[in-house]
């Protein structure tokens, strides 16, 4: 049958990974993910009593397409809370998880044929999504110097139309500061370039606040969801904050494409915003997890690893090891049973020699994980 070529995109890799632990879980070997870029903990308790009640007495049909109400106007708040900013309600929109909200900007903000830059390593479904809509990625390549994220004079020496910012980012946890974020902003303004920030992490930071777009400009679109800090993954449940002026524009897309986000995530979602004591406990597991992981990977000898200012994850030098990560990750699953992320998710080129570690799960799980992967570290004679 015919098949177009925008769907020749590839795989996500981490998929494949996970599918590959749950087969070895599912024959008996006792499997530590640290693949999975999700936290190991349920949707708060008040959301699900929230949504237990709500469900009793409410059919669940369609909720208008830019969202319930009551949860944009609990989004507003949360910028206030968490920035000391006023967002007016109507600018936020619910999406169904923050991927979809990526293909409504695309959608909205660029045609056949566009360039959209993104930092490099960077999350691999945005460069598959902008190639599933005939967009042109162009990779910014990022190292410790620029703290992983984009350098303001490559973006302002580039011919991209649009700017993808992702701050904590996947796979490095690296944060953008307040002045670098300034000056992308500018270049962006000048040149005409859309500015989109991805902000999944937020609430996930350690030293200190992440800085949203937002505080800088209004003239953005930022993304943002319920999946990690409020830990409701499979909920499928975004948001996205746009321009005055764009909201007729999105609420169209959304209504075509989506009709509405899963009402039954809208209510849940509502009632996490009565969960933060549980949220702030998961988030110092976080802190535990990643202060255990550095210090065992380099014990295990990787020396050279990059400082997660949010998020959590860990990306990792194996050059010393290897110089194929699918294969090395295959290896330490199939020894010792870990599951991790070969850099070549991120960075198809670099990633060769580059680990994702995921540190989402308990502590304990943790602990585990980074005894395993020394004693495979042993075996291989690398320690
Ligand atoms: C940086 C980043 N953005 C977006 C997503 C998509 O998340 P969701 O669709 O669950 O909101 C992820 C998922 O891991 C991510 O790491």
């Amino acid at each position: 049958m015919r098949s177009s070529n925008r769907g020749n995109v590839d795989p996500f890799i981490v998929m494949d990974i996970m599918e590959k632990a749950s087969v070895a879980s599912s024959l008996g070997k006792d499997v530590v993910h640290m693949e999975v870029g999700q936290p190991g903990t349920s949707a708060p308790k008040a959301a699900l009593d929230f949504l237990e009640k709500t469900m009793k007495k409410d059919p669940m049909g369609y909720t208008v397409a830019l969202g319930l109400p009551q949860l944009r106007k609990k989004i507003a708040s949360l910028y206030g809370e968490w920035y000391n900013i006023d967002i007016d309600w109507n600018r936020i929109i619910i999406t169904p998880g923050s991927s979809s909200a990526f293909l409504l900007t695309f959608t909205s903000l660029f045609d056949v044929g566009d360039i959209v830059g993104l930092g490099n390593p960077g999350y691999p479904s945005y460069r598959q999504i902008i190639k599933a809509l005939d967009l042109i990625p162009k990779f910014f390549q990022t190292g410790k110097e620029s703290n992983f994220q984009p350098k303001p004079e490559d973006i302002y020496n580039s011919d991209v139309q649009g700017l993808l910012i992702a701050s904590p980012a996947n796979p490095t946890g690296s944060m953008l500061d307040y002045k670098t974020f300034n000056d992308i902003h500018q270049i962006s303004d000048e040149k005409n370039i859309a500015l989109i920030s991805d902000e999944i992490y937020h609430g996930i930071e350690y030293e200190k606040k992440a800085v949203t777009a937002l505080e800088i400009t209004n003239s953005c679109y930022v993304i943002n969801s319920f999946s990690k800090y409020f830990s409701m993954t499979g909920w499928r449940i975004g948001w996205m904050v746009v321009p005055e002026s764009h909201i007729r524009r999105i609420e169209r897309i959304a209504q075509n494409m989506f009709i509405c986000a899963p009402h039954v995530s809208q209510i849940a979602a509502l009632g996490a915003f009565n969960g933060k004591f549980e949220l702030q406990k998961n988030l110092l597991v976080y802190k535990e997890n990643r202060d255990v992981l550095t210090k065992g990977l380099s014990e295990a000898g990787f020396k050279d690893i990059a400082h997660p200012d949010g998020a959590f994850y860990i990306y990792a030098d194996i050059g010393l090891f290897s110089k194929d990560s699918l294969s090395f990750a295959t290896e330490i699953l199939d020894t010792v049973a870990v599951a991790v992320t070969p850099g070549i998710d991120f960075d198809p080129v670099n990633g060769k020699t580059k680990l994702r570690f995921s540190y989402a799960r308990t502590t304990k799980e943790i602990k585990e994980g980074v005894r395993r992967i020394k004693s495979f570290m042993k075996k291989r004679n690398f320690i």
